[in-house]
């Protein structure tokens, strides 16, 4: 499943991302982005970017998509695969944001990366080597001063 850039199961996914785009709110930066998470048992999620006159609250299309996921159901460990779309030459790949908020619900993740003639895919792991996550809490020095302030 979603091993190579042209597997035929990336198929819905694309039309549901390019479709997301189309709602993309970006006035500002005139930047559509979509997205498109597949997770669970066939549950697949679109996303787009969402601007704002205050330019800090912008959201980008993967975390609208993910967002969206987890109030549907997404739990931690079921996202399958992520499909980012825009019209730019370059491919658009996630921002840091994204991959951290991704990282929060799988430790790897297939990223299909297109526009309307390329793709190219990648590991979440790759584009987010060395993740800080939830393990990194568990450990006592993180957590004693947490503990420390609650006393
Ligand atoms: N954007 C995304 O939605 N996803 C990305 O991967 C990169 C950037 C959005 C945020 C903003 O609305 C616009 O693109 C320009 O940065």
């Amino acid at each position: 499943m979603y091993r190579t850039p042209h597997s035929p199961e990336w198929e819905p996914l694309l039309a549901a991302a390019w479709a997301a785009r189309d709602h993309a709110h970006a006035p500002y930066s005139h930047f559509q982005v979509g997205a498109a998470l597949s997770w669970g048992t066939g549950a697949l999620t679109p996303g787009c970017n969402v601007e704002n006159a205050s330019y800090p609250l912008c959201l980008c299309a993967e975390r609208t998509a993910l967002c969206a996921a987890v109030a549907q159901g997404l739990q931690l460990g079921q996202p399958l695969a992520l499909v980012v779309v825009t019209d730019a030459e370059t491919l658009t790949p996630p921002c840091g944001a994204c991959r951290q908020a991704l990282v929060e619900f799988a430790d790897d993740l297939p990223i299909l990366l297109a526009n309307r003639t390329h793709r190219s895919l990648h590991q979440l792991r790759e584009l987010l080597p060395l993740a800080f996550t939830s393990r990194n809490l568990t450990e006592d020095i993180a957590i004693l001063p947490m503990k420390k302030s609650l006393e």
